[in-house]
């Protein structure tokens, strides 16, 4: 073990830090809008059914690998099996880390210029409330350069800071102060909307399963958010993982940090429909897609909120905005840190250098995402769709079938003697991960080829009823092992 490699401080900062890379904007901006277009609470039971089954599994395996190797994404796999080419997939996870930063710090550099615009009162001011007003005003800001070249810039500084600091004072530092800030702003906004009149409608719309509304791209788009949103297939775990001391219980952190992640999910929705729908029963799900919920459709409801008090209005703005900009910050930073440590500890790059050079070089590969190019949604789809999946694809290939059953739950055992879980873990892993996640690959690979309509529905019904059965008998099975714990199996761990 390398001496001079930093660590944890305690277990709450791992922990911390961890669900503050899963809690991003995959929670607050995405989270609720796709619930929203995929009817509702169907989604939501079938996003909670892909995280438990194979989002925590494979947390699980990137943390492992992590703290094995003690290793950034790409040196963890020449660690653990030299010579083979396995560290591309860790290869492909930084340039995906780079990647995803390059769009994801131009959607912090908005949330900046919304919290400025709240700070300046312009955001609460009268004939600002209107979906058409907003509309033009987020396409003014946003396709004004000196507006979102500048915010994108100051979102990436402040990214670069935090990791340039480090492990201990950097990241884990900042994520125990902000993360409990965060939870606390939330729960505020949360109160506020649920005392309007006609909440009621907001939390139906949420949970309240839509049957007639599932297609089968509900269970895909399930699957790609809870890999976004729990910031796997890219070796962010990997990393996060590979700073912890070797006593810590694993599956029970993976558990944690998809909890708390979902947790907040859902308390996202919680806080944007039942105001949004209470005052604007009649707002139609495409104004509530992509930039709309928190950029447009939410802000249109500030002032009425306070009934018309300029002053409530825009608190409750820059709380909002302020909420949105940590959950952005602590998940970036973990993007930033894949790429850093990668130059750290591959390259032998002092930490300083390596955030700033290559907090540099996103910035710049990002401006044309910052501008009205059509590159925000190139990268991000490539990213979202292909590179997350693919690479969680690999990485449960790599645990299960190269790294094997055995090195990992030896691995494991260190901190959790007792995983009653460890053989259905590495049978998912093994089986069920791969198979689900090539058939979504396959269904996306389909769509984009425009592959003619009848044989793609046809194909991806026949996938979604394999995922079913698959998702839910390991389910089934996980409650089986739980609750009857054969003796066979624990006899098994413990060698
Ligand atoms: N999980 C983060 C979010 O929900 C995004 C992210 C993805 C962060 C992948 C790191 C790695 O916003």
């Amino acid at each position: 073990v390398n001496q001079n490699r930093e660590q944890w401080g305690s277990r709450l900062g791992f922990i911390l830090a961890a669900a503050g890379s899963a809690i991003g904007l995959g929670n607050i901006w995405m989270f609720p809008k796709t619930a929203g277009e995929n009817g509702g609470g169907l989604f939501v039971l079938l996003y909670l059914l892909c995280v438990m089954v194979i989002g925590v599994p494979l947390m699980l395996a990137e943390l492992a690998i992590g703290r094995a190797s003690q290793s950034n994404a790409v040196g963890a796999f020449k660690k653990l099996t030299p010579g083979k080419p396995w560290f591309l997939t860790g290869g492909l996870g930084v340039l995906a880390g780079f990647l995803i930063l390059s769009f994801y710090a131009v959607i912090g550099g908005w949330i900046l210029i919304y919290l400025w615009d709240s700070i300046t009162g312009l955001l609460t001011s009268q004939g600002m409330n209107t979906l058409t007003a907003l509309n033009e005003h987020f396409t003014n800001r946003t396709t004004d350069p000196m507006y979102s070249i500048l915010f994108y810039f100051i979102f990436m500084a402040l990214t670069i800071f935090i990791v340039y600091k480090g492990i201990g004072e950097g990241i884990e530092k900042w994520s125990k102060i902000l993360m409990p800030v965060l939870l606390g702003l939330l729960v505020l906004v949360i109160v506020r909307g649920l005392f309007l009149e006609g909440a009621m409608k907001g939390l139906e719309f949420l949970f309240v399963p839509r049957f007639e509304d599932f297609k089968p791209e509900t269970l895909a788009g399930a699957l790609s958010q809870a890999f976004f949103s729990l910031s796997l297939g890219m070796g962010a775990m990997i990393t996060y993982g590979s700073y912890l001391k070797k006593n810590q219980n694993l599956p029970q952190s993976a558990v944690q940090v998809g909890g708390l992640d979902t947790l907040i999910g859902i308390l996202a929705g919680m806080a944007i429909f039942p105001a949004l729908l209470s005052i604007n029963p009649d707002i139609s799900p495409a104004d509530m897609g992509g930039s709309g919920l928190i950029f447009k459709a939410f802000p249109q409801i500030f002032l009425e909120m306070f009934g018309g008090n300029a002053l409530f209005a825009q608190i409750f703005a820059i709380l909002f905005f302020v909420l949105v900009l940590i959950a952005a910050l602590t998940s970036s930073i973990s993007l930033l840190e894949v790429v850093t440590a990668y130059f750290v500890d591959e390259r032998k790059f002092k930490r300083s250098h390596a955030a700033m050079i290559m907090g540099a070089l996103i910035f710049i590969i990002g401006i044309p995402s910052a501008l009205p190019t059509g590159a925000f949604d190139i990268v991000s789809s490539v990213t979202y769709d292909y590179m997350l999946p693919i690479g969680g694809f690999f990485i449960s290939i790599y645990a299960s079938w190269v790294w094997g059953r055995n090195r990992a739950l030896i691995e494991i055992a260190d901190g959790c003697k007792c995983f009653k879980l460890g053989i259905l873990w590495h049978f998912i892993l093994r089986w069920i991960a791969p198979f689900v996640i090539f058939q979504i690959l396959l269904g996306k690979i389909l769509i984009d080829l425009k592959v003619s309509e009848s044989i793609r529905t046809t194909l991806q019904t026949v996938f979604t009823y394999t995922d079913a059965v698959l998702i839910g008998g390991a389910l089934i099975a996980g409650i089986y092992f739980w609750f009857f714990k054969p003796a066979s199996l624990v006899r098994d761990e413990k060698e």
